[in-house]
C-alpha cells in the first residue's frame, strides 16, 4: 500500500499543477504543529520566490484545488502554509485497506532480495553469557524485520568453532585422559559414538585450559593441536565432532529459550575450506602483500580520519585469523546465496575489525561493488549501577541465569497479583519475562550502552514490554467479550481519540521502513509505545462494550481489533508474544 504521506503529496502536486505552478513544490510533511494540523505543505513559500508573488496567494489557489472530501481541514494560512487534517472518510478507507490486505498492506520493499544476517556469534564449548544477549535479540529482530518487509533473510549464527579454543580443549583432554583412542596416532578403528564428556564437563574444561594459556609448554601444545586439527588429524577431528555435537545441542536449547532461531548453523570451520584458494588468489593478484613475515591487505584510504591498520590475512606462523575467516565466509556466502546485503550484529568494539574486513573484501572483489556490507555495533549492557555486569563473585553472568532471575522476579508478581490460575503461572510468567528483557534492551538505540534494571523493565506501567502486553491483553479481553469481530469493517472515527488512534495505526509501514534503514529496533518500540498510549486513551474516553448503538460499537471493536493485530505483529518482530491474561 502506498504510504499516506506519498498519497497526499501526490494529490498536493496535482493541485499545484492545476493551479498553474510547478508540481515539485507540492511536498507534504508531517506537521510540526500537531495542535494546528496533522500534515502541512510549505511549498508555496518556495514557489513564491520563483513566481514572484505573495506565498499566501499561491497557497490559497492550491488549497482551492484539493479534493475537499479528503480533509477535515485544508487551509491556507499566513504567510503561506497549507495546513491539513485528514477526513474521517479518508482514514477509514485507508485503515479498511490495511485491515483487509495481507500484512496490513505494508509494502514489501525487499521482494526478490536476499540478505544474510550474521548474529549470535556464540562460541562452541563456552556457555552463553550476558554478552550474548544483545547480538541474539537485536539480530533476531532485524532479521524478522527484513523478513516482514519481504526480504529472503538468512540468519547465520557464525559459531566460533575453529580457533585456538578447540586446541585448548584437545590439549587439556590429552593431559587428563591420554589413554583415549583419539590421541593414539596408530588407531585405525571406529571411534566411540558417545563423547567422552558432557556439556557440563566442557564448561569446566574450557576455562581451565584457557587459564593455562600463560604456561608456554601448554600453550605450545594447544597451538599444535589447533594446527593438527585444521590439517585434518583423524582423532582430533573426531574429538572436534564430539565437542560440536554436545555443545551445539546445548546452544540450540538456549537460543530456543530466547525464541531466537537461525536458518543456518554455520561456523568458522565451514569457512576453512575456502581459505587456501582465497589466500593464494590474493597473493597472486598483489591484493595481499608481505609485511614482517605476515601477509596483509593494506586498507587505508586517502581521507581516513583515524589510523587504519592493514587487514592481516596470514600470520607469520602461517595461521589464519579472525579476519581471514570472515573474508572466507563472505566468499562462501556470495557463492551460495549471492546476497544483496550482509549485516553483522556484534559488539561495537569490533568496529575496526569489520571496517578492515569490508574494505579488504571490496578491494579483493569478494563482493560486488553494489553489495551492501553493514556492521551494527551495539553498546554494552551494564548493571543497574552503570558498572559492567558481574556476578557476586566477580565472574561473568550466564545468560541462563539472567533469564532465570528475570523469570523469578516476574513470577513473584504474577503469583502475588493472582493474575492467572495456578496451572498458567509458568507460561504467563515466561511471556512477561521475555517481553521485559527484550523490550528493555531493544527500546534503546543499539549503539548506546544501557543499564539493566529488572524492576524498571518488568514494571506493568511506563515504557516497558509488560505495559505493551498489558494493552494487548486488555483489547483481547474486550474482543472476547464482544464475540466474533474479525470481519467488522473499519468506520469513520467517532471521536478525536479514535482519530488519533487511527492516525497512529497508519504509521506502521513508514515506521518499519525507517527501523530497517537505520537498523534501529528502538523505533519500533517507540511506535508501539505511542500506539498503546492511543489505545488506552481511546479506551478510557469511550464506552466501548456498553455503547448502545450497535453500529457504532461494531466500529469501535473493529478499530481496537486492528490496533491489537498491529501491536501483535510488532511484538512478533521484536521477538516476544502476549499471554491471554495479565
Ligand atoms: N564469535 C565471535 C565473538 O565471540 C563473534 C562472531 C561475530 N561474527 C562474525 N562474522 N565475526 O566475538
Amino acid at each position: 500500500m502506498e504510504k499516506i504521506l506519498d498519497i497526499i503529496t501526490e494529490k498536493m502536486q496535482q493541485a499545484f499543477s492545476a493551479a498553474g505552478y510547478d508540481a515539485a513544490f507540492g511536498r507534504v510533511t508531517v506537521s510540526n504543529r500537531p495542535d494546528l494540523c496533522e500534515y502541512q505543505c510549505n511549498g508555496a513559500l518556495a514557489a513564491a520566490k520563483q513566481y514572484k508573488c505573495a506565498p499566501i496567494q499561491i497557497a490559497k489557489a492550491v488549497a482551492e484545488q484539493l479534493e475537499k472530501g479528503d480533509y477535515d481541514l485544508c487551509e491556507a494560512v499566513m504567510p503561506g502554509f497549507i495546513n491539513l487534517k485528514l477526513s474521517g472518510a479518508f482514514l477509514a478507507n485507508y485503515l479498511e485497506q490495511m485491515r483487509t490486505e495481507e500484512d496490513f498492506g505494508v509494502e514489501k520493499i525487499g521482494a526478490g532480495k536476499t540478505i544474510v544476517v550474521d548474529y549470535g556469534g556464540a562460541n562452541v564449548a563456552k556457555p552463553l553469557h550476558i554478552g550474548h544477549l544483545r547480538p541474539a535479540i537485536i539480530g533476531e529482530t532485524l532479521k524478522r524485520l527484513y523478513k516482514f518487509l519481504g526480504y529472503n533473510a538468512i540468519g547465520d549464527v557464525h559459531l566460533g568453532d575453529w580457533g585456538l579454543q578447540m586446541g585448548l580443549i584437545i590439549a587439556e583432554l590429552h593431559e587428563r585422559e591420554p589413554e583415549l583412542p583419539y590421541f593414539d596416532e596408530g588407531f585405525t578403528g571406529e571411534y566411540p559414538e558417545e563423547a567422552p564428556f558432557t556439556v557440563t564437563d566442557l564448561e569446566e574444561i574450557y576455562p581451565t585450559a584457557s587459564a593455562k594459556k600463560a604456561d608456554p609448554e601448554f600453550s605450545h601444545k594447544a597451538h599444535q593441536a589447533t594446527l593438527e586439527l585444521q590439517q585434518g588429524r583423524r582423532g582430533y577431528r573426531a574429538l572436534w565432532q564430539h565437542i560440536m555435537k554436545v555443545s551445539v545441542a546445548d546452544l540450540k536449547k538456549n537460543y530456543d529459550n530466547l525464541d531466537v532461531h537461525f536458518e543456518k548453523w554455520l561456523g568458522e570451520s565451514d569457512a576453512d575450506p575456502y581459505i587456501p584458494a582465497m589466500v593464494e588468489d590474493m597473493k597472486n593478484r598483489g591484493i595481499a602483500v608481505q609485511s614482517e613475515g605476515a601477509w596483509v591487505i593494506p586498507v587505508a584510504e586517502e581521507g581516513d580520519k583515524k589510523e587504519m591498520p592493514p587487514c592481516i590475512l596470514v600470520k607469520s606462523d602461517g595461521s589464519a585469523i579472525y579476519a581471514t575467516t570472515d573474508l572466507a565466509t563472505l566468499v562462501q556466502r556470495m557463492q551460495d546465496w549471492n546476497p544483496e546485503k550482509v549485516l553483522y550484529v556484534t559488539d561495537k568494539r569490533q568496529n575496526l575489525h569489520f571496517e578492515q574486513v569490508f574494505r579488504a573484501a571490496r578491494k579483493a572483489g569478494i563482493v560486488k561493488p553494489e553489495t551492501e556490507l553493514e556492521h551494527v555495533g551495539f553498546g554494552t549492557m551494564n548493571g543497574k549501577d552503570g558498572k559492567p555486569f558481574k556476578t557476586r563473585d566477580g565472574g561473568v553472568l550466564r545468560l541462563e541465569q539472567l533469564i532465570a532471575d528475570m523469570t523469578d522476579f516476574v513470577r513473584t508478581k504474577v503469583v502475588e497479583n493472582q493474575i492467572v490460575a495456578e496451572n498458567e503461572v509458568e507460561e504467563t510468567t515466561a511471556k512477561i519475562a521475555m517481553a521485559a528483557l527484550k523490550y528493555g534492551d531493544l527500546s534503546n538505540q543499539p549503539t548506546k550502552d544501557y543499564n539493566f534494571d529488572m524492576e524498571r523493565f518488568a514494571a506493568f506501567e511506563g515504557n516497558t514490554g509488560p505495559y505493551i502486553l498489558y494493552t494487548i491483553v486488555r483489547i483481547k479481553s474486550i474482543l472476547s467479550r464482544y464475540g466474533a469481530w474479525e470481519n467488522l469493517p473499519i468506520q469513520e472515527p467517532a471521536n478525536p481519540f479514535a482519530k488519533e488512534l487511527m492516525i497512529a495505526i497508519t504509521k506502521l509501514g513508514p515506521t518499519l521502513e525507517s527501523a530497517l534503514r537505520a537498523s534501529a529496533p528502538n523505533l519500533i518500540c517507540a511506535y508501539i509505545y505511542e500506539l498503546a498510549g492511543c489505545v488506552n486513551k481511546f479506551y478510557h474516553e469511550t464506552r466501548i462494550l456498553s455503547e448502545e448503538d450497535e453500529t457504532l460499537k461494531a466500529g469501535y471493536i473493529a478499530l481496537v481489533g486492528l490496533a491489537k493485530n498491529v501491536l501483535e505483529q510488532c511484538i512478533h518482530i521484536l521477538g516476544f508474544s502476549a499471554p491471554e491474561k495479565m
